[in-house]
């Protein structure tokens, strides 16, 4: 079918993984398996306008604006992108793209835009397949759409939908997959529902490592192999406690991943402390009042040094006046993010 030329836009969020991935193999495959709340809050816009020429090029042909204004420096990861999606877009050199992202956070918040940015990148060019082909089921089309931004960031293949995303293959989860990530299959409680995430900027500045170089450090580490095995287990055991609503269990795996995930930059060559001291102080406040309240307050980390608060929805109140009265003095001009659990991605 000939589509001439038109307008795309998806919205697509940010996600936070519970059992972290860290390491991979070639073309983008997990070296173990990984879960995530799907976010609401923290999201990119991103709108593709792609006008068919007259004969196909060469090299791809593509301009791109971040918040309204020509940006140089992110070319090279959509041409990467490109190059790694064009076996499974074949259109892609017949056509002219504009692509156009804004973000709902902050520009340098600290907070990484690389899953809801390469997600809404890949559900765009997917749209425009769908196009071509009308055909196509919805099923194939999430399933396609994850597996696309999974090649442009790892983690993006979560954000698709939600909001319990499983990425790599495992054993015990039926349909799960190294290629795309797919919604939860099994019983999550009703506790999980409407999940909260306050994101405290701790430190706004540039991630000292990158997860492409994050990633190569799992080669050749000495504790790789279990770290792997771990995650696996972890997964595992999740099963019960998200059935039956566990959040004394469900907390201690969280936070074992976070400080395991930071545990093998620490113990990588090189090596990297990702943590500032009020990320420290946060995890120590954390816990001192969850040990005096009894309240279900976790935290969780990404390969940076900001701190995701998790706690459910019918603990809000006292936790988010927690949160507010200890914890904001830490974050960088008590810069927070109030997110919670969404379903994924929508067009717009
Ligand atoms: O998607 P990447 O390559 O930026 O890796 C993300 C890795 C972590 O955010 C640290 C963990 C995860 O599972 O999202």
């Amino acid at each position: 079918q000939e589509k001439s030329e038109g307008t795309i836009r998806w919205k697509s969020p940010s996600n936070i993984a519970l059992v972290k991935y860290w390491g991979k193999k070639k073309h983008q495959i997990p070296a173990n398996p990984s879960i995530s709340f799907t976010l609401s809050a923290a999201t990119t816009t991103t709108t593709v306008s792609f006008k068919k020429m007259d004969k196909a090029t060469k090299e791809f042909s593509f301009d791109f604006f971040f918040e309204g204004r020509p940006k140089e420096d992110f070319k090279p990861k959509i041409l990467a992108f490109f190059e790694r999606t064009e076996d499974y877009l074949p259109f892609l050199k017949q056509y002219q793209f504009t692509i156009e992202s804004s973000n709902s956070f902050p520009h340098s918040s600290g907070i990484a835009s690389s899953a809801s940015s390469m997600s809404a990148l890949a559900l765009c060019l997917m749209d425009l397949e769908r196009e071509l082909n009308p055909g196509i089921s919805s099923d194939f089309f999430q399933k396609k759409a994850s597996f696309l931004s999974r090649l442009g960031s790892g983690s993006a293949c979560r954000s698709i939908s939600g909001s319990l995303m499983q990425w790599g293959a495992h054993d015990e989860i039926e349909g799960s997959s190294d290629l795309f990530g797919i919604s939860y299959p099994y019983k999550v409680h009703p506790v999980y529902q409407n999940y909260h995430d306050t994101i405290l900027l701790v430190d706004k500045g540039q991630k000292q490592v990158s997860s492409t170089v994050g990633h190569n450090l799992m080669h050749d580490h000495p504790y790789a192999p279990t770290r792997f095995a771990q995650a696996h287990t972890n997964l595992s055991q999740l099963k019960s406690i998200f059935a039956n609503g566990d959040l004394t269990a469900f907390i201690e795996i969280v936070e074992s991943e976070a400080l395991t995930l930071h545990a093998m930059m620490m113990t990588s060559l090189p090596y990297f402390v990702l943590m500032k001291p009020n990320t420290l102080e946060i995890i120590n406040r954390i816990w001192a009042f969850r040990e005096a309240s009894k309240k279900p307050v976790c935290f969780t980390l990404d390969a940076g040094a900001n701190v995701h608060v998790l706690y459910p929805e019918n603990e809000k109140e006292p936790i988010y006046g927690f949160i507010q009265d200890e914890l904001l003095t830490y974050c960088e001009k008590g810069q927070h993010i109030c997110d919670r659990i969404g379903l994924g991605a929508t067009r717009v």
